[in-house]
């Protein structure tokens, strides 16, 4: 018998879509961002799809762990029709307040179902969604702080972990 209950293992299923949802997402904005040349904001934005194609590798790995059974799903088609990096901004922070509470629904799962072994996989997603937001958060207000797009882009710097 499998130490992952059947309940648990769809939601994480469905959790692997969400993350890889995450990252065709943020894909698409790094592409629309590349092509109106905001080269760091581009490049933030493919780190960030390729963090999200890591944390869909975590719930898959703990399925398999724990002897369930993998199914990917369908992914959405991606928003593609960016106006500006603003609404690109705030679509990045709604987009992590709807993946929080995603978790936020896993953890009260698990809870409901007396599942303890994910707890820790779980509280690792809880403290990253904070980081996610905090980050979004950050890049709005340093955005509005700049008033320019292209100083802004200027501004914003990330690497690979
Ligand atoms: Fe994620
Ligand atoms: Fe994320």
């Amino acid at each position: 018998m499998a130490l992952i209950s059947e309940e648990l293992n769809k939601a994480f299923n469905a959790q692997i879509k969400e993350e890889l949802d995450s990252g065709y997402l943020y894909l698409g904005m790094s592409i629309w961002l590349k092509e109106h040349n905001f080269e760091n904001l581009a490049n933030w934005y493919w780190i960030q799809a390729k963090e999200e194609f890591e944390h869909a590798e975590k719930f898959w790995k703990y399925i398999i762990e724990t002897g369930g059974t993998v199914e990917l799903l369908e992914l959405k088609k991606p928003k593609s029709d960016w106006k500006s990096v603003e609404e690109i901004l705030k679509a990045g922070l709604a987009h992590e307040q709807y993946i929080t509470n995603k978790i936020t629904e896993l953890w009260k799962l698990a809870e409901k179902l007396k599942e303890l072994q994910p707890r820790s996989l779980l509280q690792w997603f809880i403290n990253e969604q904070i980081e996610e937001e905090a980050n979004a958060t950050a890049l709005i207000e340093i955005h509005v702080a700049y008033k320019n797009d292209m100083l802004f882009d200027r501004h914003v710097h990330r690497e690979d972990d």
